[in-house]
């Protein structure tokens, strides 16, 4: 698969097969990732990744604190999104109802989807993805090269994933599971598995503007 078709081809999988994906294939994919372009090279992605038992812990863990405890993320999320981000926004929440036929005023439904993202999609995997606090934004930018080479990565391997800011709500979690650092910040998990095609939200397709609508081409 050459790189125009893996990013054409590649979505997020939000319902997994449980079988975990070969530890030599995790292996390759996440060392693919590691050519992603950082500023001056500094490489900030901090990642832990899960299989079996601790998957399980874990996500009951973030199931718990989800049910009992607000959100409390290490970087802050943002509040509203002005247009033209809030009609993108709404697209992609339609396309993903639409696809489990949640109906828009079904808000028990709407919290039972929210809550499958706890459970990591039921995925054999899970990522967590930190970085040091003293770092500026342009380490997120780092952080976001790095996602994208993962999950090209991860597709051309036939291996799916959906990044997950929901997983970053309840750090203290992940903290006290995954031993990660009090001066590294928790930005986004990743759900990774193989698809299972048969779960009605992996029939979740969304589109893009046109390249006119981001992009100026001057001279
Ligand atoms: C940083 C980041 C965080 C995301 N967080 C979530 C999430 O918490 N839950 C979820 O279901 N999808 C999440 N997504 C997936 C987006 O909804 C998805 O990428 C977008 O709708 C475009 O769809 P596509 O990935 O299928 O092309 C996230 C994507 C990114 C890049």
């Amino acid at each position: 698969m050459n790189v125009l078709d893996a990013l054409r081809a590649r979505r997020s999988v939000r319902g997994f097969r449980s079988e975990p994906v070969p530890h030599e294939t995790l292996r390759a994919i996440f060392a693919a990732a590691q050519c992603a372009p950082s500023w001056c090279n500094i490489q900030p992605w901090r990642v832990v990744v899960t299989s079996g038992e601790a998957t399980q812990r874990l996500t009951r863990a973030l199931c718990e604190a989800a049910t009992t405890s607000p959100p409390s993320p290490d970087f802050a999320w943002p509040g509203e999104f002005p247009e033209p981000y809030n009609t993108h926004r709404r697209e992609c929440g339609r396309a993903l109802y639409t696809a489990m036929n949640v109906a828009r005023t079904d808000a028990q439904g709407r919290h039972r989807a929210w809550m499958r993202n706890y459970e990591a999609f039921d995925a054999p995997h899970v990522a967590i993805v930190s970085v040091d606090r003293r770092l500026g934004p342009y380490a997120f930018l780092d952080l976001g090269c790095w996602l994208q080479s993962l999950m090209l990565a991860a597709w051309e391997q036939g291996v799916a994933c959906c990044a997950q800011a929901s997983l970053s709500t309840h750090p203290s979690v992940l903290r006290a599971a995954l031993a990660i650092p009090d001066d590294e910040g928790v930005v986004f998990g990743l759900a990774i598995g193989f698809e299972d095609a048969a779960v009605p939200a992996n029939a979740c397709r969304t589109g893009r503007a046109d390249v006119d609508a981001n992009v100026r081409f001057v001279g």
